[in-house]
């Protein structure tokens, strides 16, 4: 018995010294609760998206890479903030990031309306030239003088149109309809009013049950908000538009973010900037992904506007670039013009 006891207890040296030799990869469980970072990450669209997976992939690699020290925690789905909320829970410093439509910061910093304007954009990559350069570094100023931080300009894509009433096919096939529009945004309440339309502003989480209870007949959204929060289970047609550049803005507290050690920040920029890259091709396949499975799923009856189509709800938007010239400002109309 006592040499069993002895073979045992040769084992439990000689195992502990091969696990203590071994090298340790981040262990989680070895930091000390006082020295973690926590970042609560909100926002209101499903992980399902590219603003969904774009925050989980940014909370996992800033984990692995910080060893566990940093650990940014998500909330999708407004489980914590809804829309009209997420930027007070910012400044009061009650979340750290947050990742807003461009629209829905229309009322605070009005410039940020331009992303609103219909057509504003013929691409995806003209909507990037836009944001990394002039228009985003005016923007991303005007935003830091109010102890905010732009972190970075995620893409979901171009929205189209959706309603349970009728094909949309021109401007008149609008009218006396009454469509969701995203909160704060003047030039889009403005967009379905020069269509003879209504517009109201409601939280993105409000809309599914707004479009099944017959509250609104329609809203405009990109294909993977579509599919993720099953709008096209209650609405009839669909119009493929493009006409309108959903982006984000990705958000932080700057004081907070300035009291962060520098080694910290640097590794949490690098990891943004990474995640923005990898955000913008995510979104695109994502888009195209979930717009063939609305089409499979035979739900929505799918038009795909035509050119000349096109060019008449165009010609109706045009004055809307004058109308808001003096809200957005005559230099980065100008700016996006010379896009
Ligand atoms: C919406 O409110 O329709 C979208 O902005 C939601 C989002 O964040 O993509």
């Amino acid at each position: 018995m006592r040499r069993l006891w002895f073979c045992c207890l040769i084992i439990l040296v000689a195992s502990t010294a091969v696990a203590g030799c071994a090298k340790r990869g981040p262990d989680r469980e070895q930091v000390n609760p006082g020295e973690k970072i926590v970042l609560k990450f909100s926002h209101v669209v499903a992980e399902d998206t590219p603003k969904g997976q774009a925050a989980l992939r940014f909370a996992r690699l800033v984990a692995e890479r910080t060893g566990g020290r940093v650990e940014v925690q998500v909330f999708p789905d407004s489980v914590l903030y809804k829309d009209g909320e997420e930027l007070t829970a910012l400044e009061e410093n009650k979340v750290q990031l947050i990742a807003p439509a461009n629209s829905k910061l229309g009322e605070i910093f009005p410039e940020l309306q331009i992303f609103d304007l219909p057509y504003a954009f013929a691409s995806v990559e003209q909507a990037h030239r836009a944001l990394d350069g002039e228009i985003g570094k005016k923007i991303a100023a005007t935003i830091g003088k109010k102890n905010l931080l732009v972190l970075a300009y995620w893409d979901n894509g171009f929205k189209q149109m959706t309603n349970s009433r009728r094909p949309l096919i021109y401007p008149a096939d609008f009218y006396g309809l009454t469509f969701r529009v995203m909160m704060n945004s003047n030039v889009l309440e403005e967009q379905f009013r020069s269509f003879g339309a209504k517009a109201v502003q409601l939280p993105f989480n409000e809309v599914y049950k707004a479009l099944a209870s017959g509250m609104l007949d329609g809203q405009e959204n990109t294909a993977s908000n579509i599919k993720s929060k099953k709008f096209h289970e209650v609405q009839r047609y669909l119009t493929i538009s493009n006409h309108g550049f959903l982006g984000y803005v990705v958000l932080t507290n700057e004081k907070f973010w300035h009291s962060l050690p520098e080694d910290t920040r640097k590794i949490l920029e690098e990891t943004m900037a990474e995640v923005t890259a990898w955000e913008r091709k995510e979104a695109q396949e994502l888009n195209e992904r979930d717009l063939a499975e609305i089409k499979a799923s035979g739900k929505v009856k799918i038009h795909v506007q035509t050119e000349e189509e096109r060019q008449v709800w165009k010609k109706v938007w045009e004055p809307l670039y004058d109308q808001f010239m003096p809200v957005i400002g005559p230099d980065l109309i100008e700016a996006l013009r010379a896009l």
